[in-house]
Formats: structure tokens, C-alpha cells, sequence
């Protein structure tokens, strides 16, 4: 650019730069009129270029305080705040957007005010990875207090079996009556030792035991497995692995207990009929960064069914221990997955609508 301005080469080069930003541009006169409101800016805020353009950002964002009061600061002050991050961004018709919001002055060369220009980011692939950060915490810390009241509650236990087969050896008849109610004991005492068990899994220190894992052929097992298994449903399984993935390095048992406990999961949310989708893919947009390395890929896998959904208000309890809408279920299959993904370093998602249907995602890092 020479001091006359831009010439038109260099515009087209400012145009294409702005519309291929993923951040949202918007630029305003002093009087806070709209100039400027780049292709990022109408998909995040689902206003069009048309609809923004000459109005005032106080009509155009009626409901978003924060944000007016942050763009009015700038302008009457002509100073600049950076990455502002507690904003939730309303759109018609659509979820509120986490953002994070920059806005600056834009002076002429001749020192004059012109304005100011308010940059947008979509953070919400980072408050995402920061709930399953959050929930990873609270977990360990359950487990661990869980773990050491079940370590308690086992040798009690081992006592009780132990005198209830004692006593149903005391009745000389097998076919007494009351051996019913010993074998009840029995059976219920060991019901509460697996869960125990489980209990102790969630929180134990053990480490993953890295081998090279083979995605396709664990996934192609449980759902041969699980065929069977859920004979007495109509239930199509789909599974739609990408062939590109060569195998990972991971825990074998344990991702298979991951997979297991998310079909399932999938299966007993499906009434009578419906189907439970999984595919593998690399994500491409992800990358774990380590220090003096390369970054890292993530492999995802998503588990889909069209079963009953969960309803919003249990959406944050269902990854706590106990928590269940079941009749026989303990509530520690999530918890255990989330443990799972989390010994891997990977995440956890899900999305839910009730009467349509859950997906999980898991995200795992791919290292080679
Ligand atoms: N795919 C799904 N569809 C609908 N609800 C689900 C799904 N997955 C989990 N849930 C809900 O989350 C709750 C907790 O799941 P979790 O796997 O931890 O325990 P559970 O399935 O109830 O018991 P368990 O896994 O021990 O049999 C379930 O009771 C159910 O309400
Ligand atoms: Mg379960």
C-alpha cells in the first residue's frame, strides 16, 4: 500500500483475506454503524451481510450487554481490549455460541478515529475439552473416596456369604424351602461384590497397559457379540470403519470395555426396534501439541443410536458414579468409559435429543 491507499490488487487481497478468516469482522463508524461484516461474522451470528450493514450495532445486538458495552467502551475511549471470553453469543434459531471477543480502534494515518473493529472467536471447542477436563477431576476424586469405603464394605461381605452357605449346608434337604433364601443372600451379596469391584477399577492407580490395538477388528468383535447378545431386539448395527486408520497404540481391554459399555448403552436405550451406528474417522481439525514434537492426530470414534435419548437436565449426571435410569443398571459404565478415555488422553463427548437418539464421541490421540 502506498500513502495514496490501497490500490486494487491490494484490495482484492484485504477482501479474500477477510472472507476466509474463521474469525467474525465486523467494523463500525464512530457512530457505531456497521461497515464491515465479513462471512464468518454472518455464520456465527446468523445475520446476513444485508440485514447488518449501515445499522447500528446497539439495534443489531439488542440483547447482547456484554458485547455492546465492551464495543461502546472502545469507541468512546479509543482503546482496545483483548480476547474477552465470558460471552455467550444468541442467534435466531440456533444454540448460544461461546466467544471470545477483541475489539480495537481504527485510526486513519492521519491520527483521526474512525471507528472501531470487533473481532469474534468460536470458542466452543475449547469449553468443550474444558468439561471433560472439569469432569475427568471430579471423577478421580469420587473414585478414590469410593474406592477406599468399598475396600471397607468387601470384607463385611465375604463374612456374610460366607455364613449364609454355612447355614443353607444346615438344612438336611435340599429341596428345603428355606434354601431359597439362602441362595437369595448369595446371589445378592455377589451382585454387590461386582459392583464393588467395579468401584475399585474406577479409582485404581493401575496404568493402561499400551500395546498396538487393532480399532476395526475389537469393534468388529463386540458387535458379532452383540448381535447375538440383543437377539430378542431388532436392532441393525452399522459399522463404517475409515480403512486409512492403521492400529493405535492403546490399552486393549480396557478400550474394549470402552466400546462394550457405549454399545450397550446404545442397545438398552433402543425399546424395540432401531439401530446403533459406529464409525471411525481421522480428525483432522484436532491436534494434540507436545512440547518439541510433532503434533498429534486424533482418531474419533462415534457411537450412534435412535433410541430414547437422555433428557437435558440428566445430560451432566449421567458420567457420575451411580447415577442410572435403570432398573438393574449400577450407574459406573460412563464413569468407567470416562476413566477409560481419560488414561488415554483422549475426550469424551456426547450430544442427546430425547425421543431421537445419543451420540458419543471419543476422540483418542493417534500416536504412530
Ligand atoms: N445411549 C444412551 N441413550 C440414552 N440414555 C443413556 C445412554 N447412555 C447412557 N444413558 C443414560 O445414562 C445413565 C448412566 O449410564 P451408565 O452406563 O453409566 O449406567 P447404566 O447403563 O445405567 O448402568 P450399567 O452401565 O452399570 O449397566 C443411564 O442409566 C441412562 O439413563
Ligand atoms: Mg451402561
Amino acid at each position: 500500500m502506498n500513502d495514496q491507499g490501497a490500490d486494487s490488487t491490494d484490495l482484492q487481497i484485504y477482501v479474500s483475506v477477510l472472507e476466509n478468516l474463521e474469525d467474525a469482522v465486523i467494523a463500525l463508524d464512530p457512530d457505531g454503524r456497521i461497515v464491515l461484516f465479513n462471512s464468518a461474522a454472518e455464520n456465527s451470528t446468523g445475520i446476513s451481510r444485508r440485514q447488518s450493514l449501515g445499522r447500528k450495532v446497539i439495534d443489531l445486538f439488542r440483547t447482547q450487554e456484554t458485547l455492546l458495552h465492551l464495543v461502546q467502551t472502545a469507541l468512546r475511549e479509543g482503546r482496545s481490549i483483548f480476547n474477552y471470553e465470558d460471552i455467550l453469543l444468541h442467534r435466531p434459531g440456533a444454540a448460544p455460541l461461546p466467544i471470545s471477543v477483541s475489539v480495537s480502534p481504527i485510526f486513519t494515518p492521519a491520527g483521526t478515529h474512525e471507528g472501531v473493529v470487533v473481532i469474534m472467536r468460536d470458542i466452543s471447542r475449547v469449553r468443550e475439552l474444558e468439561d471433560a477436563v472439569r469432569r475427568a477431576d471430579r471423577l478421580s476424586m469420587i473414585g478414590t473416596m469410593a474406592a477406599g469405603l468399598a475396600h471397607e464394605i468387601k470384607n463385611p461381605l465375604g463374612g456374610i456369604k460366607g455364613a449364609a452357605q454355612l447355614l443353607g449346608r444346615e438344612f438336611s434337604e435340599p429341596d428345603d424351602a428355606l434354601n431359597e433364601y439362602t441362595d437369595i443372600m448369595i446371589r445378592e451379596v455377589e451382585r454387590v461384590n461386582a459392583i464393588i469391584e467395579e468401584l475399585m477399577d474406577l479409582a485404581s492407580p493401575r496404568p493402561p497397559v499400551m500395546t498396538e490395538v487393532n480399532l476395526s477388528r475389537i469393534l468388529g468383535d463386540i458387535i458379532l457379540f452383540q448381535k447375538e447378545a440383543q437377539r430378542k431386539k431388532n436392532i441393525d448395527f452399522i459399522l463404517r470403519l475409515d480403512p486409512s486408520i492403521p492400529p493405535i497404540r492403546g490399552d486393549e481391554n480396557l478400550l474394549t470395555r470402552l466400546f462394550l459399555n457405549l454399545i450397550m448403552n446404545g442397545c438398552e436405550a433402543i425399546e424395540n426396534s432401531g439401530r446403533v451406528d459406529i464409525v471411525t474417522k481421522v480428525a483432522s481439525e484436532i491436534h494434540l501439541n507436545q512440547p518439541g514434537d510433532r503434533p498429534v492426530p486424533f482418531i474419533v470414534i462415534e457411537i450412534r443410536d435412535n433410541g430414547k435419548g437422555i433428557a437435558r437436565e440428566s445430560l451432566e449426571q449421567i458420567f457420575t458414579p451411580f447415577f442410572t435410569t435403570k432398573n438393574r443398571g449400577s450407574g459406573l459404565g460412563l464413569a468407567i468409559c470416562q476413566k477409560i478415555v481419560t488414561d488415554h488422553r483422549g475426550f469424551l463427548k456426547v450430544k442427546s435429543s430425547p425421543g431421537k437418539g445419543t451420540c458419543f464421541t471419543i476422540s483418542l490421540p493417534f500416536y504412530r
